[in-house]
């Protein structure tokens, strides 16, 4: 069967840089807690009005499919991943469908926070292999800086996240040595609130005995976003970030593994891994874990925090740039979030 390739490769970071001493001005934190623990030394922030999550995933494909030698008008499927959509209802594919002035394609939105590219990748590799889509542009674009909880109470998350957008063309591949080799994803939902947004939404405390959301007196029809909501700060991401640390550097691991093991390779034959920028710390524990050298894992967290389901297109795009991979090499994509979910997908450049 012929395989999938990435036809072209684009990113998109906002110029607002934001350090970790900037961060001062909002909550009670260090220079030195965030990179100890972290390894982020900045982030970028998008502009606040000019700029959404669908404007950034627009720049990183306008590259992206200008790279592949096509126009927008050649694009015949769009996958948009994100966490942080520019509406809450559609999705940010139809409003990039607008926006590049594309003709009346599919758009599909993927809400797998850490692993929506992987599994947005994945999904495109499909429909290219069963020949439904010639050319698929996958986007992965987060605006983080506007919905994140920047008082001192917030500061384990709001720290770790930053803004941008990474895109690449899916298309056939006419070479041998070339395409993505196979795709491996996951979940398990028993951990679902230990990451995660809850209101706005529909949960009305039903999962869990703790109260996720105050509704007060609110009837029927102010109940989906309540004052009380606001007034207790319910509007905001939760995480346990031990917990997440725990569970990803055991999930990591096992889904590189997986991934190389169903193509009867091993870590030696990996040029790149590219792991999701969750954190320095899980990547460096990973790659102990893997005995893989320094020069065979890539990490830009540094430089752009977490920016979820933007930051494994980002930093293929960073590599790809750098000519740091040649065709032919065998890279690694990982991932690992919220839900939890997690997947892998192996490929030669
Ligand atoms: C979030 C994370 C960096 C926190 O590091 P940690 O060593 O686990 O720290 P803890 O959450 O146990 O908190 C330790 C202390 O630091 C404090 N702290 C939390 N955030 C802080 C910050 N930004 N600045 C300063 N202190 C902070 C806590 O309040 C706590 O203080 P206490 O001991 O007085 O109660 C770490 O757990 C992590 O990286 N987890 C994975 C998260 C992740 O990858 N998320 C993305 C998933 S894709």
């Amino acid at each position: 069967m012929q395989k999938t390739n990435i036809a072209g490769i684009g990113m998109y970071i906002p110029e607002h840089v934001v350090t970790n001493n900037d961060l001062l001005k909002y909550m009670d934190t260090s220079d030195e807690w965030i990179q100890e623990r972290t390894g982020i030394q900045q982030r970028h922030y998008a502009h606040r009005t000019d700029e959404t999550t669908t404007t950034m995933g627009v720049e990183a494909a306008a590259i992206a499919i200008e790279r592949a030698g096509l126009t927008p008008q050649d694009i015949d499927f769009i996958i948009f991943a994100t966490l942080s959509p520019d509406y809450y209802f559609p999705g940010c594919g139809v409003l990039l469908q607008r926006a590049m002035k594309m003709k009346e394609i599919g758009a599909l939105d993927v809400r797998n926070q850490c692993s929506g590219f992987l599994y947005a990748l994945s999904v495109g590799d499909q429909f290219i292999k069963t020949g439904m889509y010639k050319n698929i542009l996958v986007v992965g674009s987060e605006k983080h800086s506007f919905g994140l909880d920047f008082s001192t109470r917030g500061r384990n998350i709001s720290v770790i996240f930053g803004d941008g957008a990474g895109a690449v063309v899916l298309q056939l591949t006419t070479k041998d040595n070339q395409g993505i080799l196979s795709t491996h994803l996951h979940s398990d939902g028993e951990s679902a609130e230990i990451l995660a947004m809850f209101n706005p939404g529909t949960h009305a405390n039903h999962w869990t005995t703790e109260k996720l959301a105050d509704f007060d007196e609110a009837e029927i029809g102010q109940m989906f976003f309540s004052h009380a909501m606001v007034d207790k700060a319910q509007v905001f991401p939760n995480m346990d970030g031990p917990a997440v640390f725990k569970k990803a550097v055991v999930k990591f691991p096992e889904v590189i593994m997986e991934a190389l093991q169903k193509n009867n390779l091993q870590t030696s034959d990996l040029r790149l891994l590219i792991p999701h920028q969750a954190n320095l710390r899980i990547a460096q524990f990973v790659q102990q874990k893997l005995k893989l050298r320094d020069d065979q894992v890539y990490n830009n967290i540094q430089k752009y925090g977490n920016t979820t389901a933007a930051s494994v297109p980002i930093a293929l795009c960073e590599v790809w740039e750098a000519g740091k991979i040649k065709d032919g090499d065998l890279v690694c994509l990982a991932a690992f979030g919220s839900g939890f979910t997690w997947a892998s997908a192996l490929l030669k450049w």
